[in-house]
């Protein structure tokens, strides 16, 4: 089975299996664990900050960010589409209390005006009190939904300075921040500098079975780790499965262009087929999304003659392209789905 469901699929190298099976460990509730604390301080001095914490999955690194930066009541704005806003259970609501808003922007950004527009301007016949707070705003780079899309770097830096003008923090959501900065040459920590927080994930295109890190300043960070704490999150030998990311920041960061160029040949091919349309503005990373007719009976025939793909929807169909998938591989998803879509 060829599987373009996600990049989560991956499955650890024999490399990555060695180092995780001579990692050295200790206890990292106690923050003993010596390759936990290495994976710390690699990924802080990857993104340009003081501190990082480990973290079970990506959606804790997002939570603990929420819960550490609202109170109960609060909005949190986000891109349409997030993964915060659909994919995370309504945790935000849940764990925090918070509502999330949506803005409608291009290929899951938004400007620094449509932010503003979010903030009522205050009058004798409209007081702020009657307005709810904005506790957050959270972006996401690259964008899963809106296609893998990238943060273009000056549209994120306004978007975050108006945020902090308003005294509002910034979380980033940097799932496939890797994929982000492969695919421009622009570093992590050039995307990373502006926010308060910084959400990365190893088990994405990097390969990794399990783990992400929070990034930011050593005092946030050190209150992020009392919340991973907090909601469960403390692993004891967690050495184990830092070793499996250090591994993957070491052997599979530089190989992620070769996921993209393949989602891009991926979909050159479907932009030629009938009834098959794809946004090739949008397949700027590792993740294609293209519409068909009916996605769930086109993922079946597909599934069926060896290529697993996901149908979002009645009409969505998502492949995703990762470090299992060669060349080979995408030739011939290429020709199955060009047997489904043709007959
Ligand atoms: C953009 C984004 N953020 C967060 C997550 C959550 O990561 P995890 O599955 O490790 O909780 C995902 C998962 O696919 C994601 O795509």
């Amino acid at each position: 089975m060829i599987d373009l469901r996600s990049d989560t699929v991956t499955r650890p190298t024999p490399g990555m299996r060695k180092a995780m099976a001579e990692a050295e460990v200790g206890d990292d509730v106690y923050h003993d664990d010596p390759t936990v604390n290495r994976l710390e301080e690699r990924v802080a001095d990857l993104l340009g900050r003081e501190a990082a914490v480990f973290v079970p999955t990506g959606t804790m690194a997002n939570q603990i960010s929420l819960r550490h930066h609202t109170e109960p009541g609060d909005t949190v704005i986000v891109a349409r589409g997030a993964h915060l806003a659909h994919h995370e259970l309504n945790a935000g609501a849940a764990l925090s209390g918070v509502a999330i808003h949506e803005l409608d922007g291009d290929d899951g950004t938004f400007t620094a005006a449509q932010l503003e527009a979010v903030f009522p301007t205050p009058g004798p016949s409209l007081p702020y009190w009657l307005s709810p707070p904005v506790g957050l705003v959270a972006l996401e780079n690259t964008h899963n939904a809106a296609g893998g899309t990238i943060w273009p770097l000056e549209r994120l830096y306004e978007v975050v300075n108006a945020a902090h003008r308003r005294g509002v923090p910034a979380h980033l959501d940097g799932a496939r921040l890797w994929n982000a900065a492969a695919a421009t040459g622009i570093a992590e920590a050039d995307y990373a500098a502006p926010f308060d927080t910084v959400g990365v994930c190893f088990s994405k295109g990097l390969g990794a079975p399990i783990g992400s890190a929070v990034v930011g300043d050593r005092d946030v960070v050190d209150a992020i780790r009392r919340l991973k704490q907090r909601h469960g999150g403390g692993m004891r030998q967690a050495g184990i499965v830092a070793a499996g990311a250090l591994y993957a920041l070491d052997h599979h960061r530089a190989r992620l262009v070769e996921d993209h160029a393949r989602a891009r040949r991926f979909a050159e091919a479907l932009a030629e087929l009938p009834d098959v349309d794809v946004d090739l503005a949008r397949v700027q990373t590792n993740i294609v999304y293209f519409a068909v007719p009916d996605a769930p009976v086109f993922a079946a025939r597909a599934r069926a003659e060896g290529v697993d793909l996901i149908a979002m929807d009645a009409t969505t169909i998502r492949a995703v392209f990762h470090l299992e998938i060669s060349d080979r591989d995408t030739e011939r998803a290429i020709d199955v789905v060009r047997r489904v879509a043709t007959s």
